[in-house]
């Protein structure tokens, strides 16, 4: 059975809301937590399945780990070298992230492992952090074309060494930095343009420390993370569906409240004010080591724009919806240099392209982006391919549609947003899942 979303066309989103914890900030909070000596209480956590994936992976190595309940999460870090030899397979569930930084932190551990995942991560590239890691002497097998399942041999002496990313990947930089606690010597990794610094954030939070400079960052081997209190603020990338919402729909003004505002995630707030979008960040304070801001959105007109290069990673997560804000903008929004939304839970260009073309918007997919001409759009059946951020981007776009908008398969969308049809309903979306 899958879950489909209904909305009706129109509605404006207004009022105070809370979306769930941030994605990224949730995962790091459970490994760092587990590797640390002593009790890591973790407030703010996201209930969504691809944190949950993370928290059942370090159950299965050995940690000891209660929660989440209302968002609080306690871990009893084990110590650097207190993971154990998992008895079973681990399950990273749709979520790349899981996958990719486990692969650094278990490459260097003193037991073999095996990592799979749902059919979209079986079909995702892990040869980027394998590559790299292999230069680390770490031992990882991929099945055909470098995708999962993935086997992890543990190998006791990893070594440091110098790391150009050929792609922007917070990940990949995270998984080598996470491999460089255990290698000997120094791991630097440099990239190519900043993308989201969570784990250099957390590790320095846990006491461990880690050099910047300008666009390389280095950790040495051989230290310890001592547990720490760690509050995740509210994720700026499901935000982001709320705050294209508010911008779009006529007599919106929506405050999200308590969202994390690091600025190598606030790409989608300066392409939306680009466009003309109003949006206000109010009360801006620190929280567990990231900074966190209401954010408040009220409906502007839209205007086209080329989305600067510099931006691209910056929002790598958040173009989906972004298409949706460009279809309500006057003018044409061109995206290029974003061939990574190729290769996320779904191939967004592709996606969102044809779902947007199924709607009679002038969508046209580049190989690294897409060209879309704003205007009136109608409604009908456009399928998600299980993608969460799809599933949500077409829910939005119903605010502005002439007919209603079925959205099929969007069941994944509580891997990052638990609670979204009910939240958005409760702000004024006309949506209903069956
Ligand atoms: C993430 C990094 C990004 C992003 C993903 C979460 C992270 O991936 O798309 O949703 O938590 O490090 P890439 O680093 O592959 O761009």
């Amino acid at each position: 059975m899958t879950l489909n979303y209904q909305v009706r066309p129109g509605g404006a989103l207004t009022g105070r809301i809370r979306v769930p914890g941030d994605k990224s900030i949730s995962h790091r909070s459970i490994m760092l937590g587990s590797i640390a000596d002593g009790v890591t209480h973790i407030g703010g956590f996201l209930e969504g399945e691809d944190a949950l994936a993370t928290r059942n992976v370090f159950r299965a190595l050995g940690v000891r780990i209660e929660g989440p309940d209302h968002g609080n999460v306690t871990v009893h870090g084990v110590g650097m070298r207190g993971l154990e030899a998992p008895a079973q397979v681990l399950d990273c569930g749709n979520s790349g992230t899981s996958m990719r930084l486990l692969c650094g932190l278990l490459a260097g551990q003193n037991f073999d492992c095996e990592l799979t995942g749902d059919a979209s991560l079986r079909k995702r590239p892990m040869q980027r952090v394998a590559e790299p890691l292999a230069r680390m002497r770490a031992e990882i097998s991929t099945a055909e074309g470098g995708r999962p399942p993935l086997r992890i041999m543990g190998i006791a002496n990893l070594r440091g060494i110098d790391y150009r990313m050929p792609i922007a990947s917070a990940q990949v930089k995270s998984a080598l930095l996470l491999a460089g606690l255990y290698a000997r010597g120094r791991t630097c990794v440099t990239e190519p343009a900043p993308t989201r610094d969570h784990t250099e954030r957390m590790l320095a939070a846990f006491g461990y420390p880690v050099e910047r400079k300008g666009s390389t960052v280095c950790v040495s081997g051989g230290g310890k993370l001592t547990a720490t209190d760690i509050e995740v603020p509210t994720d700026i990338s499901s935000a982001a569906f709320l705050m294209v919402g508010a911008s779009i729909a006529p007599g919106s003004d929506l405050t999200l409240e308590h969202v994390g505002v690091n600025p190598t995630r606030t790409g989608v707030i300066d392409i939306l004010r680009l466009m003309g979008a109003s949006i206000e960040l109010l009360d801006q304070r620190q929280a567990g080591g990231e900074p966190v801001a209401d954010i408040r959105v009220r409906h502007a007109e839209l205007k086209g724009i080329a989305i600067p290069a510099e931006q691209v990673a910056l929002a790598i997560d958040e173009f989906p919806v972004l298409f949706v804000a460009a279809a309500n903008a006057r003018g044409v929004t061109v995206l290029r240099g974003a061939e990574e939304l190729r290769v996320k839970e779904s191939d967004r260009i592709a996606v969102m392209a044809d779902g947007l073309q199924a709607l009679g918007v002038a969508a046209e997919p580049t190989a690294d982006g897409m060209r879309v001409t704003g205007g009136n759009y109608g409604g009908g059946t456009v399928a998600s391919h299980a993608d969460h951020r799809i599933a949500m981007a077409f829910a939005i776009a119903a605010l502005r549609a002439r007919a209603p908008i079925t959205v099929t398969d969007c069941a994944n969308v509580a891997t990052s947003f638990p609670g979204f049809v009910e939240l958005a309903a409760k702000s004024g979306l006309r949506i209903k899942q069956n």
